[in-house]
């Protein structure tokens, strides 16, 4: 098996944390036995450049229960676990490339690993797979017949090349389902962003004036899990109708210029660029905390960061004091990576069971159907998000109303007014 791991002695500890996972992914569960029975993936290789967790363990089983080869690689230099990583390798059968904390070259390196497989079908996190493959192994682009994108900045980054005409295959967007994103960038963002920031620094957050830059999907669970610690929470946002709901979702809301003098704690989650910058560093409290949880470290300018200190040290674990000129200190968290993944474990496992679950759903949906779907982002077949809701609350005992003929025939018809 060809695989680059850091180290195989963890794969008994990975195993176990693997297991544990499994047991908060029902759906995953009931999923690996059909796909074992149907073999949905039968002949295709399955190229995949997903953050290397317990949870994306359990979704490899899965594609390969179902009769697929799979190699992977990491879609973060800093989230791979490398326990997890050995016991891919070694004990499922993964030809696994990653390393908790490679860099840059080695980050393409594996990529590159990965594509010499020759996938059938992509699965990426962030689209850099897919960019990878579109401009420097376009001789690989007739092997493929679609793939599939996690996360919000992925699909932004396909819908341009989308619309340049640059995309060779049909890609389907997982995180838009609402399976997906109402859930995982919500309830799951939230909860870890919170867990990477404790995990690093051990503050306590209530009473503390917590800065959340974007208030999308991400944002609004940050936002709310803060609030529930007792954080007072002031939102950013260049969006107006994002702006109002979180005005009327009860937060403070003010330009970053006037947030960056009150803030004792910044996370940033726009998918953008030099969201906190030097005119920010430049005003900020001593002792200020900033974290990203956006796909790409561009979120915190690191360039003027370390252009305005005049010393730095690693205070602990994924906290790196920057000390300004006039002695103020400022605390990057996991290098601006994001910090759910890079300083914590990434989403808890029973919140990845659905984004799983439509990944799984997809790619099967791609072996049968991708010969005729057109070279564009397309959506989630609505059957497939409705499946995944479906198992998830049979999974957790919970049963729902249906509707009557009667209700259903009302829904129906546009007659019945006033
Ligand atoms: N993205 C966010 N959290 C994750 C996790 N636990 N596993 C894989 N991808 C993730």
């Amino acid at each position: 098996m060809n695989y680059d791991v850091a180290d195989t002695a963890l794969a008994a500890q990975g195993l176990l944390r693997i297991e544990w996972a499994e047991q908060h992914m029902p759906v995953l569960r009931i999923l690996r036995e059909r796909f074992a029975a149907d073999q949905p993936l039968r002949g295709q290789r399955v190229g995949a450049c997903l953050h290397i967790t317990t949870e994306t363990a359990n979704l490899a089983r899965v594609l390969i229960a179902g009769g697929a080869e799979l190699a992977l690689c990491a879609s973060n230099p800093l989230s791979t676990q490398d326990d997890v990583a050995a016991a891919l390798a070694t004990e499922l059968g993964v030809a696994t490339f990653a390393v908790h904390g490679e860099d840059r070259n080695v980050y393409y390196r594996h990529i590159h690993s990965v594509l010499d497989t020759k996938p059938t079908i992509t699965i990426d996190d962030g689209a850099d797979l897919v960019s990878t493959l579109h401009s420097e192994r376009q001789e690989l682009l007739t092997n493929v017949l679609g793939g599939t994108e996690e996360t919000t900045t992925g699909v932004i980054r396909l819908r341009s090349m989308a619309k340049d005409g640059a995309l060779k295959y049909p890609l389907v967007a997982v995180n838009d389902a609402d399976t997906k994103h109402f859930f995982d960038n919500r309830y799951g963002t939230g909860q870890s962003t919170i867990d990477g920031i404790l995990r690093a620094t051990n503050i306590l957050l209530a009473g503390k004036r917590f800065v959340v830059s974007g208030y999308g999907w991400c944002g609004r669970g940050l936002s709310e899990r803060a609030r529930g610690m007792g954080a007072h929470v002031i939102v950013t946002e260049v969006n107006p109708l994002r702006a109002l709901q979180a005005v009327l979702d009860g937060f403070q809301v003010m330009p970053m210029a006037e947030a960056c003098r009150v803030g004792e704690v910044f996370v940033t989650v726009t998918g953008d660029r030099s969201v906190l910058r030097k005119e920010h560093f430049e005003q900020m409290k001593d002792g200020a905390i900033l974290a990203n949880s956006g796909h790409f470290d561009v979120e915190i300018n690191l360039v003027d960061l370390a252009g305005l200190s005049t010393e730095q040290r690693e205070i602990r674990q994924n906290v790196r004091e920057y000390r300004l000129a006039d002695g103020r200190r400022l605390y990057l968290l996991g290098e601006g990576r994001l910090v759910n993944l890079a300083s914590g474990e990434g989403h808890p496992a029973s919140v990845m069971d659905m984004s799983f679950a439509n990944q799984s759903l997809v790619a099967a949906y791609i072996a049968r159907e991708g010969q005729h779907l057109e070279k564009r982002v397309h959506s989630v077949p609505r059957e497939i998000d409705e499946e995944v809701a479906r198992l998830k609350l049979a999974a957790m005992g919970i049963q729902i109303d249906r509707l009557t003929p009667e209700q259903e025939e009302y829904l129906n018809s546009w007659k019945v007014g006033t």
